[in-house]
């Protein structure tokens, strides 16, 4: 895909700073520097900061340090520890902070309100605050007041009458000097470049038409629809997009069990589903269930909203038990399979909460490995690039927890081996070669990615999800997953950008 480069005229008209160089924060600064833009990215930490000055990208993202590398050669993106810079050098300023959660389920937003303090004590002119980070509706609300209460904090303290009566004052002057608004970000890990050039939507929630304006300035070397909004309802997309998409999970996943209980095939259930243009194949595959960053955090969290405002949110709350449940039920399987598990030797390939990533954060493998450890099994695990983060979890203990380089060193010896991520890499794995090296050629696939003839055929006793009828199994059908890029046509954008 070609991106179109923006006019010489408009591009660097405006200076970003991106405020977070995280998973969302890194491939957006970078994606708005490949398309024109002058972008500082800041980030507290100074070890990250150095590596992405020296071209590293701190996790596993494809497409994404190679693009990196092309936006600091170009000049147009730097990066930096000394957030207050970033600000003062910006007009337009994207929040790009994590917002964990609390113990309560609620979003965590103490990093939202620190940086809203520090942007207030530097307002240096006209900014635009622009919300990225997944967050409760109306925060952006709290962001304005924030932002209004230091900035005029700030301007009494540079004329020293402290706190007193001309803060108000300065308050009031200080009003016109920023908007907040919300633009939230759609990023898959493991596609996140691609999700940027080629959105599917922009939404772009502010109140004020200058606000509306440079937003969609920024984002015109992209074609795609443009929904814009006030600000609390963006806010709510997002939540809700994320939402829905955890619901078709938990749907998909509550039919794989009846699909257990009556012998019938849930693949072939969700190709069925998915032809219709009113369901559309997306986020029907069933397995082990959902994890990562986002969607366990953001349900819980709009859940949480949705109680405190005496909302109905038993919906909510039943994506989120499907999904707890994916757990034990996938550990039934194993023990109807292998039968007892302490002592037991078992293989896992595929640690990441899904492929593309070396993310392990809410991984549903994880839990699984944990309960695995629990009751006395002996793993042997491979994941092409999330052992390293595994390890600092779970580190290697001998005849307990080995990590393995190859799928192959992960069946030796395995009494069942199980598949928690559908990683492209074992897509090619020679079945009969694995089943040679394990004691007892059990295979347990919590993901629907190996064929089930394939892998009889090879010898192996199979289990899968919701997989006990249906016949033949196409492995191209429409209900199969989304599509993952290999070669992103993106990949060659940023060419001619540096000349
Ligand atoms: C998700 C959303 O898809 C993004 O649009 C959003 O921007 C992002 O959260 C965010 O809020 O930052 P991400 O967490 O990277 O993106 O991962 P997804 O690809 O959505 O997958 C989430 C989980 O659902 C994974 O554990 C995956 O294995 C699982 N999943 C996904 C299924 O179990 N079945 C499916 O059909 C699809």
């Amino acid at each position: 895909m070609e991106i179109d480069n923006l006019s010489s005229s408009a591009a660097g008209s405006y200076k970003i700073a991106v405020l977070g160089l995280g998973h969302v924060g890194l491939p957006t600064a970078v994606g708005f520097s490949s398309l024109g833009w002058d972008v500082m990215g800041a980030d507290e930490d100074a070890a990250k900061v150095d590596l992405i000055k020296a071209g590293k990208v701190p996790f596993f993202e494809p497409g994404l340090e190679d693009l990196l590398q092309r936006s600091l050669a170009s000049g147009r993106f730097q990066a930096t520890s000394v957030v207050t810079q970033a600000i003062r050098t910006a007009q337009v300023i994207f929040i790009c902070v994590g917002t964990p959660q609390r113990e309560d389920g609620a979003a965590d937003l103490s990093q939202i309100e620190a940086i809203s303090r520090t942007i207030g004590r530097n307002l240096n002119g006209y900014k635009l605050v622009v919300e990225k980070s997944t967050v409760p509706a109306i925060t952006a609300l709290w962001i304005q007041r924030t932002i209004q209460r230091y900035s005029a904090l700030q301007a009494s303290d540079a004329r020293g009458d402290g706190n007193g009566e001309n803060a108000a004052a300065d308050l009031e002057a200080r009003e016109a000097d920023f908007d907040v608004a919300s633009n939230p970000e759609f990023l898959q890990e493991g596609q996140a470049m691609e999700n940027f050039f080629r959105p599917c939507r922009i939404v772009i929630g502010a109140d004020s038409e200058r606000a509306r304006t440079i937003l969609r300035d920024l984002y015109r070397g992209l074609q795609c629809p443009i929904v814009v909004t006030d600000v609390t309802t963006a806010e709510l997309i997002k939540h809700a997009a994320n939402a829905f998409l955890s619901t078709k999970i938990s749907f998909i996943n509550m039919v794989t069990d009846i699909c257990d209980a009556v012998g019938a095939d849930v693949t072939r259930v969700a190709e069925g589903l998915g032809l219709d243009p009113r369901i559309s194949p997306s986020f029907l595959q069933a397995g082990i269930g959902f994890g990562g960053y986002c969607f366990p955090k953001d349900l819980r969290a709009l859940a949480h909203l949705a109680e405190q405002q005496g909302v109905d949110s038993s919906l909510l709350r039943a994506v989120e038990r499907i999904n707890t449940r994916r757990i034990e039920i996938f550990l039934d399987k194993v023990r109807k399979s292998v039968w007892v598990i302490s002592g037991k030797r078992l293989g896992v390939l595929g640690l990441a909460f899904k492929p593309n990533t070396d993310d392990i954060r809410e991984a549903p493998s994880l839990r699984i490995v944990e309960a695995l450890l629990k009751e006395g099994a002996e793993l042997r695990l491979h994941d092409p690039w999330a052992m390293p983060a595994a390890k600092a979890l779970y580190p290697p203990e001998a005849g307990r927890i080995t990590y393995c380089e190859s799928p192959y060193e992960v069946a030796r010896g395995a009494e069942a081996l199980l598949l928690l991520t559908e990683w492209d890499e074992y897509k090619h794995l020679d079945l009969g070669r694995l089943r040679d090296l394990m004691q007892v050629p059990v295979l347990i696939d919590g993901r629907n990615f190996f064929a089930p003839e394939e892998a009889r055929q090879a010898g192996f006793s199979y289990a899968g999800m919701g997989r006990r009828g249906g016949g033949p199994y196409v492995r191209e059908s429409a209900a199969s997953g989304q599509s993952r890029p290999t070669t992103p046509d993106w990949a060659g954008m940023g060419e001619g950008l540096n000349g």
